[in-house]
Formats: structure tokens, sequence, C-alpha cells
């Protein structure tokens, strides 16, 4: 079942054309990475997804819904959760009470997620759990900006960057949860820089280039294609 579909995406920032026509779709427990050179386009993508960014043409359907145009909160409730690359904590909040304010009612049709099982996924949050969100590291606040999306209940997350500046060991564990949340069928769309860990986790990949998709592919296709990797994601 086709659970996010995108045609013809358009978004702008004043009079620059960033979005030239996206179109993509996607399955609920599907992971697709999104890659791109800097500029691109990846992260207005997601934001136009999820409303940050008003479309200015273009449809953005969840299901039966279409939700281009729909105000964020709304979307957020129809089951689409983003995280962004800068992370979304109360700094003045525990790491326990940023999860508390961030869960959400179910939503019908997606699975639910419990605090508890953000703790087991991220043990060292557990162990932190009664410090103020300001004073973790920045790895830290990543991982808890992670869970409150996830406690929004999403079908669908979409991921910019999230490995960007953590130590190897931490990107492993990342790589072990965004796996074990596409098992449990949150379909996954990850901006990922780091094309090794893009390759080795998505069954789909995407490629960006002047604000559409260049490229729709397996990661075998897209090892094997030279000349879109030259043209449109390694540095001259
Ligand atoms: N708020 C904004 N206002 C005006 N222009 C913007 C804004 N955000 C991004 N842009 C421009 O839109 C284009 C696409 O940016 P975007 O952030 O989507 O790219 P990206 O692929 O995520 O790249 P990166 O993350 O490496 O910056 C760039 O030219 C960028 O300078
Ligand atoms: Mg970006």
């Amino acid at each position: 079942m086709t659970a996010l579909s995108i045609r013809n995406l358009h978004a702008h920032y004043g009079k620059s054309h960033v979005l030239t026509g996206v179109d993509m779709a996607m399955d609920q427990g599907e992971i697709v990475a999104v890659l791109g050179r800097n500029g691109s386009g990846r992260s207005t993508m997601l934001k136009t997804i999820v409303g940050l960014v008003t479309p200015s043409a273009g449809s953005v359907r969840l299901g039966d819904h279409e939700l281009a145009g729909a105000p964020a909160h709304r979307i957020v409730r129809h089951g689409i959760s983003f995280v962004p690359e800068e992370r979304l904590v109360f700094d003045f909040l525990t790491v326990e009470e940023n999860l508390q304010v961030g869960q959400q009612p179910p939503v019908a049709g997606a699975p639910a997620w419990t605090i508890e099982q953000m703790y087991s996924y991220f043990p060292r949050l557990k162990e932190r759990r009664w410090t103020k969100a300001g004073n973790l590291s920045g790895g830290e606040q990543q991982m808890l900006t992670l869970c409150r999306s996830l406690l929004c209940h999403p079908r669908i997350i979409l991921i910019d960057e999230p490995t960007e500046g953590l130590a190897p060991k931490i990107v492993e564990g990342l790589v072990d949860v965004m796996q074990d949340i596409a098992r449990r069928g949150v379909g996954i769309v990850l901006v990922e820089q780091k094309m090794t860990i893009a390759l080795r986790i998505a069954g789909r990949c995407l490629v960006m280039g002047r604000g559409q998709i260049v490229f729709e592919g397996t990661p075998e296709a897209l090892r094997g294609d030279a000349q879109t990797r030259r043209n449109w994601l390694e540095v001259a």
C-alpha cells in the first residue's frame, strides 16, 4: 500500500524557486534515502512535506488525505513527523519532561510508542532522565529530538541528517534504531550525507538535483551508476 505520495511539489523562498517539481511515493515500513549535494533542496523537501514551508504547487497525499498546504500541526496529527537537523528540545526541562511534553495521543493505523521504549532505544537518555536537556551533549539532544518525534506516533518520519557530527559508535546505535522503527511499520525518509550509511540501510535511494528527483533506484543501482554519482553527488 502506498502510504505517502508526492506529486509535482514546488516551493519558493521569495523569488527563489527551490523545489521544481518533486515526485516520489513510499510505503509504510520502507526506508528511502535522499541524497544530493549541499543546497540541492533536500531539507526544503522535508519541510515542505510537513508544512513548515508552504508549497507553491503540487500534492502531498498520506493515505486518502491531501495535506499540501495544511498547517504543520495538522500534518503531524495525520501521521507525518519531522526530525530537523537542528535540535528541538526544551533546554530548561529534564529529559523525562521533554518526552512527556512531546507525547501525543495514538494515531489510528500507526504504531504507538512509549517513553519506556525510547529509553530502551537510548539507554543514555534513561541515565540522564533527570538532567535538563540544555545540559545534554549535542548527540544526546539529537536522540531526544528523534524520541519526541516518535512519540507523535508517525506513519512516516522524515529525518534530516541525523548522524551529522556524531561519534561512530553513536551512529551505529542510531542505525539500529532506525531499522527497528521501520520494521515496526513506520516509513522513513532519511536525508543522509554519509553515502555508506545511506546505501546500507535504505531499500531505495533518491538523488536530488536542482530541486527535483534526478535518480531513483536501489542502493545497488546507485552504486553501479557512476554517471549519476559524478553528475549529482560527488564534489568536483
Ligand atoms: N529559509 C530560507 N530562505 C531562503 N533560502 C533558503 C532558505 N533555506 C534554504 N534556502 C536555499 O534553498 C536552497 C536549498 O536549500 P536546502 O536547505 O533545502 O538544501 P539541502 O539540500 O538541505 O542542503 P544543505 O543541508 O547542505 O544546506 C539553497 O540554495 C538554500 O540556500
Ligand atoms: Mg539540509
